[in-house]
């Protein structure tokens, strides 16, 4: 896992309750820290029998407090661990909260260092509930989510699914990729895109020939995914626009799934109408079979010979809306090519009245369609050529977005 830059150095306080699901915090404890954030985990009594504190401090590499009366035994003042990690977070998770801390939470009760410092603490709460199912949906529990969450505290989870007691429902813990993904919208809001709304198109169209078969590209998706999450990193309101692709929706995104050029054209179009923001990742067809078969075509002796129409082209159309009504005020286009690819990209920008432009070798087995890595250069309307060297599509990402919040 690489650095994540909203998180580099963040101070995260990660609260661990007793459940059997305490396990998957030492995955999300390994993924925050790798990510760059500064983790303290604070363990409960009961969440020690689950997990052994020694685990949680060797994949953070930090120490691990588990209770109010330890810290003066380590030469520090007792202050310093309720009052102290509290104050100095910029977060603080429980993952897993059972429901017995979430009560605690709820009425202010603060009878361990964990519940003490969540009183204490000033920055956002998050918390990712686990528990039978029985324990979930209990009013009780209800009633306290519904305090806390009035109070700000954000959810995320549970999950519905099989329970360790063999059971099927709502509160498992949510997988640690999705709380991170929680604990990213969290961190993210109040960044430098907040208040803004920003539209992402990811991914290919399918034109389909007959009902079993499409004309399509290799694209992932996994360029235009990684511009909604660092997007959503910014504090925007993200829209993604997709085609098919099996990649999860980044938490706090809005996702409208689409097949062809024409559906693509109208799920941007409708996005946009209210939009700061365009980047248009998406790989859209230029063309399409112009005959849609109704029925499978049958293989014959002979070669087939299919007639293929233009589509429209997206981006033309949002910039005949652009000019009526300013909106989207900043349009990034993307350039996949084999050849003369600045020129090609400068000539895309131009025709396409874009504000920059990030172009893509496609040829390299390290770049483009279908792989993680990605090599391009970012072309601006003032002749300004950047070249980025080889990285990961989400660093790519973060490099589109500070130009396009200089923008
Ligand atoms: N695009 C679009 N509508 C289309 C096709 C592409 O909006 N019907 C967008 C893409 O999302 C991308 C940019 O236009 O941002 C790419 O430009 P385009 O000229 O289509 O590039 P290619 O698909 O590579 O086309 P060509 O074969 O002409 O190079």
């Amino acid at each position: 896992m690489e650095t994540i830059p909203l998180l580099k150095d963040k101070r995260v306080v990660l609260g661990v309750t007793g459940g059997i699901a305490a396990y998957k915090a030492c995955t999300l404890a390994s993924h925050l820290t790798q990510a760059g954030a500064l983790v303290d985990a604070v363990m409960t009594e009961a969440a020690t029998r689950f997990v052994a504190p020694l685990t949680l401090e060797a994949l953070t590499g930090r120490p691990v407090y588990t209770s109010m009366w330890e810290t003066s035994q380590r030469g520090l003042p007792t202050h310093i661990a309720h009052v102290g990690l509290g104050h100095a977070a910029d977060l603080l998770v429980i993952a897993p909260a059972t429901a017995n801390t979430m009560a605690k939470l709820a009425h202010g009760v603060a009878d361990n260092l964990l519940s003490t410092l969540a009183l204490a603490a000033r920055c956002p709460l998050l918390l990712a509930p686990a528990m039978d199912v029985g324990m979930w949906s209990h009013a009780a529990t209800q009633a306290n989510v519904a305090i806390l969450q009035g109070r700000g505290a954000h959810l995320a989870g549970p999950a519905r699914g099989r329970m360790a007691s063999g059971l099927e429902g709502e509160g498992r813990l949510l997988e640690p990729d999705r709380i991170l993904g929680h604990i990213r919208w969290v961190l993210g809001r109040g960044g430098s895109l907040s208040g803004r709304r920003v539209v992402v198109s990811a991914g290919p169209t399918r034109e389909p020939l007959d009902p079993v078969r499409f004309l399509s590209n290799p694209s992932s998706g996994r360029q235009g995914f990684a511009l909604a999450q660092a997007a959503l990193d910014r504090g925007a309101e993200v829209s993604i626009v997709a085609g098919p692709t099996d990649l999860p929706t980044p938490v706090g995104a809005r996702r409208v799934d689409v097949t062809r050029a024409a559906e693509m054209q109208r799920g941007v179009l409708e996005a946009c109408a209210k939009a700061d923001v365009l980047l248009m990742a998406a790989a859209v067809a230029n063309y399409r079979p112009a005959d849609v078969a109704s029925q499978k075509v049958e293989k014959g002796q002979e070669g087939l010979v299919v007639r293929l129409a233009r589509t429209t082209d997206v981006l033309a159309a949002v910039a005949e809306r652009r000019a009526e009504t300013d909106c989207p005020s900043v349009v990034v286009g993307f350039a996949a090519e084999t050849e003369d690819l600045i020129e090609n990209a400068r000539g895309k920008l131009e025709a396409k009245d874009l504000d920059l432009i990030v172009a893509n070798d496609v040829t390299a087995p390290d770049a483009g369609f279908g792989v993680r890595t990605n090599r391009v250069m970012l072309l601006d309307q003032d002749g300004g050529v950047e070249e980025l060297p080889l990285m990961s599509k989400a660093a790519v990402a973060e490099a589109v977005l500070e130009r396009t919040v200089a923008l």
